[in-house]
């Protein structure tokens, strides 16, 4: 058994097996390790720089959004090898999210399915701790819908977060995909799509005119449930708004590719996550390259360095975890990116 493997024993067992204490426990100890990540980062961080949309990436493994929304523990990311951090999902108000238990782990089917609903402190309280904040890696700003506000005011609540949040974000990736939010799938839509990128990219603008630098790049965050031909739209309203580039994908509303031992969870209402996601995902980034030059970052079912190798042959300019970091922590991390140093592999 692998020294994670005991650790993650040990993990899962917080909080008399809840997931989501568990989650919030290990945050929190990651927020509080201060001088003991020096040696962690020493071990973990792996230099294997790419480029892409005008960022400079120490490696091209970045924690996926979701997993520290209200920014607590961005000093332990970098540590534990992480090339880049996308925090939020964060909503314009503050919100509690969907009534709890609300994550479920299936360790089976190595996945995950949550319904947490955009749980999080909102724009302005992110705002205030990025401000003191040094930033060691390439910091992405995930933002979403506030519960409250009706969809058709959607266009007014991303742009209040984008404007909370500017000076802090190197990107931001415009969430349209999570399925925990009524409605919000709906602005991957034409129309609705077109209007929110619009605006939102007009307010880039405007705030990279205030402080005379060039506009952050907006990316869009896709689900993996859309088909082709709605894929190949969304691409073409981002291409139309000067989108820098898209994240495929979220979790996915299928509960195909679960092990019979978790039969009874695939009931729960959510977005399913981890290994039975990595074909869809895959297909969804081989498309995406396929049909535009805009860079992808790839996510979803990643768990091991073959994985990511296929991410990264299918078009991805980096990757992101979030349920492989769960079941295989931080060694994965380092292992893809060593592995991505060592043999960059063919690129289109
Ligand atoms: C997520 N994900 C997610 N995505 C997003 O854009 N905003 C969010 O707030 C969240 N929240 C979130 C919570 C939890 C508990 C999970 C498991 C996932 C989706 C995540 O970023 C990623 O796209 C998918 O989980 C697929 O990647 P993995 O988990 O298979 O590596």
């Amino acid at each position: 058994m692998g020294v994670y493997e005991l650790i993650r024993r040990g993990l899962f067992r917080f909080g008399g097996g809840d997931a989501e204490v568990a989650h919030h426990r290990t945050t929190a100890i990651l927020a509080k390790a201060g001088p003991l990540l020096a040696p962690v980062r020493r071990y973990f961080s792996v230099d294997a720089p790419v480029e892409a949309f005008g960022l400079r990436f120490p490696n091209p493994v970045g924690l996926a959004a979701g997993m520290d929304k209200d920014g607590i523990a961005l000093n332990a990311w970098p540590a534990l090898g992480f090339g880049f951090v996308e925090v939020g999902t964060v909503t314009a108000r503050p919100q509690p999210g969907n009534p709890k238990p609300r994550l479920f782990r299936l360790v089976g089917s190595e996945a995950v399915i949550n319904r947490m609903g955009f749980n999080n402190a909102g724009a302005e309280a992110l705002a205030a701790r990025l401000a003191t904040h040094r930033r060691t890696v390439p910091l992405g700003i995930s933002l979403g819908k506030s519960k409250v506000v009706p969809v058709e005011e959607a266009v007014e609540d991303y742009r209040t977060s984008l404007r909370a949040l500017y000076p802090y974000g190197d990107y931001f990736a415009i969430n349209v995909s999570s399925p925990n939010t009524p409605g919000l799938r709906g602005l991957q839509d034409r129309k609705a799509l077109s209007e929110l990128l619009a605006e939102l990219s007009l307010e880039s603008r405007a705030m990279a005119e205030k402080d005379r630098g060039r506009p952050r790049p907006l990316l869009v965050k896709i689900a993996p449930d859309l088909s082709d031909d709605a894929v190949g739209e969304v691409l073409e309203v981002c291409e139309e708004h000067g989108i820098s580039g898209i994240i495929a994908t979220n979790t996915t509303l299928s509960r195909d590719g679960l092990a019979p031992g978790d039969q009874h969870l695939a009931a729960e209402a959510g977005g399913l996550s981890g290994r039975p996601l990595t074909q869809r995902a895959l297909e969804v980034v081989s498309f995406v390259h396929k049909h535009t030059s805009l860079p992808v970052i790839g996510v979803g079912g990643i768990l091991d360095v073959a994985d990511a190798a296929r991410m990264f042959d299918a078009g991805a300019s980096l990757v992101q975890i979030y349920t492989g970091f769960i079941y295989r922590g931080p060694g994965l991390v380092r292992r893809i990116s060593r592995h991505r140093r060592d043999s960059p592999g063919r690129r289109d």
